[in-house]
């Protein structure tokens, strides 16, 4: 057991972050990259039993064709990633390929099936259960095939529209749903409960809904399992929740705070369709009334600026009011490149849920509530907070693991 590698599955396996992710992972198994960026390298985290970058695995769904030495050598283009680690490391991308399957499109909306070259199934006459069976035998099949200990399952596809419909908050109903063909559960929802349902742990790194539903978390309570989400948090939204305690706690009032947000990639274009863009609005809002403790005025917009690729800058402007009413302003500019900000939370993302899950933990995993825009379990937004609770896990799990 103790021998044996863990599995990392991507879904979305193809796209700019998965990529950038794998990239970085073989990089780091071939002592070819730096740890910059990766927080489970600090020297807090060095008593946790966190897995060897040599001993993890990779495989995938997509719903395009993989090719991640192509996807590599177009990040490499727009100055994402070095060339040399990409030319260095062609072969083991060309490797992974093979172990991106096919995935599904369930309910994803438009403009995600739009995006699909492999078959997808009709959103009308499927049953749920038909797909997460599928799904489950691809995990089973990597699983054996790698002899591994155990699989982490990650979501980083695409952006999904809001769920418009309610679903049942029991499992055992929730349960019986996934049997009727057509239901309105996204595809999100459906690789959540493939792996929750093998004991597998989940973590949703994107604002679709995965598995923020009180029915599946009844899952994760039966099957004993933790799970993590949701919308990493890696730019704009990491500045908000830094910034905003500095007004809560220096008694400053914020007035207003917009934040307009102009970038090129695919998730880019997917966020270009308003319906899905609607998902992110709203996890990158709620951020600042969520640590001020009331609701400025805010207003949050993604443009989609082709030219840009996967430089994203965000332009902020707080307008807020100080001793005897006299009103202020900060302003601050990021650029940041969305996938080098992301890929490394993705792979730290991955350690923690595997000492989580070998830990014992169970249901959302709020102690990584830092790791996200919109935290699981918990409505902690205030950034330091967040860190402070992470290092005080991390101290606790590894004095139990110690044991
Ligand atoms: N980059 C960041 O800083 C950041 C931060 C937070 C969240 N995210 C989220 O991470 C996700 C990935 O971002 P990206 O830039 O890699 O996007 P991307 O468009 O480059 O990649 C998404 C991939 O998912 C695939 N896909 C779409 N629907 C799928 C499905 N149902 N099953 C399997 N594969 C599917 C697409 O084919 C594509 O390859 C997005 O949801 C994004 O909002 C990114």
């Amino acid at each position: 057991m103790a021998d044996k590698k863990l599995g990392v599955w991507m879904v979305g396996g193809c796209g700019n972050v998965a990529t950038t992710a794998i990239l970085g992972l073989v990089g780091l198994q071939k002592q070819l990259a730096p740890t910059t960026g990766l927080v489970t390298e600090l020297r807090e985290f060095a008593a946790l039993p966190l897995v060897p970058w040599g001993d993890l695995v990779v495989g995938g769904h997509d719903i395009r064709e993989p090719n991640l030495r192509a996807t590599a050598g177009r990040l490499a283009n727009e100055q994402v990633v070095p060339r040399e680690l990409v030319e260095a490391c062609s072969s083991e991308l060309e490797q992974i390929d093979a172990s991106i399957k096919p995935g599904i499109a369930y309910k994803a909306g438009k403009a995600i099936r739009a995006l699909a070259d492999v078959p997808v199934d009709d959103d009308a006459t499927t049953a749920p259960r038909e797909l997460i069976s599928r799904l489950q035998n691809d995990l089973k099949t990597f699983i054996e095939a790698n002899d591994l200990r155990g699989l982490v399952v990650m979501n980083v596809a695409s952006t999904e529209p809001p769920l418009e419909a309610e679903l049942p908050d029991r499992w055992e109903a929730f349960d019986e749903l996934l049997n009727q063909p057509g239901a309105d559960i996204p595809a999100s929802t459906l690789y959540a409960v493939a792996a929750l349902e093998l004991g597998l742990p989940f973590v949703n790194f994107t604002p679709s809904a995965g598995a923020n539903f009180s029915a599946v978390e009844e899952l994760t309570k039966r099957k004993k399992i933790c799970h993590a989400g949701h919308d990493g948090k890696t730019g704009e939204t990491l500045m908000k929740t830094v910034l905003a305690p500095l007004f809560a706690e220096r008694n400053l009032e914020v007035l207003s705070w917009v934040g307009h947000n102009i970038f090129g990639n695919l998730d880019g274009r997917i966020l270009d369709n308003p319906e899905n863009r609607a998902a992110k609005v709203a996890t990158k809002d709620r951020v600042v009334g969520g640590t001020l403790g009331y609701d400025p005025q805010t207003l949050v917009s993604i443009e989609y600026i082709e030219s840009l690729g996967d430089w994203k800058t965000a332009w902020d402007h707080i307008h807020f009011r100080g001793f005897l009413g006299t009103l202020m302003t900060l302003q601050f500019t990021w650029q940041g490149c969305d996938s080098a900000l992301a890929a490394p939370l993705v792979l730290d993302l991955v350690r923690l849920a595997d000492v989580a899950s070998r830990a014992g933990n169970v249901g959302a995993l709020t102690p990584l509530a830092a790791f996200f825009k919109h935290p699981l379990g918990t409505d902690c937004h205030h950034f330091a907070k967040q860190h402070a609770r992470l290092l005080d896990w991390v101290r606790v799990t590894s004095e139990q693991m110690a044991c």
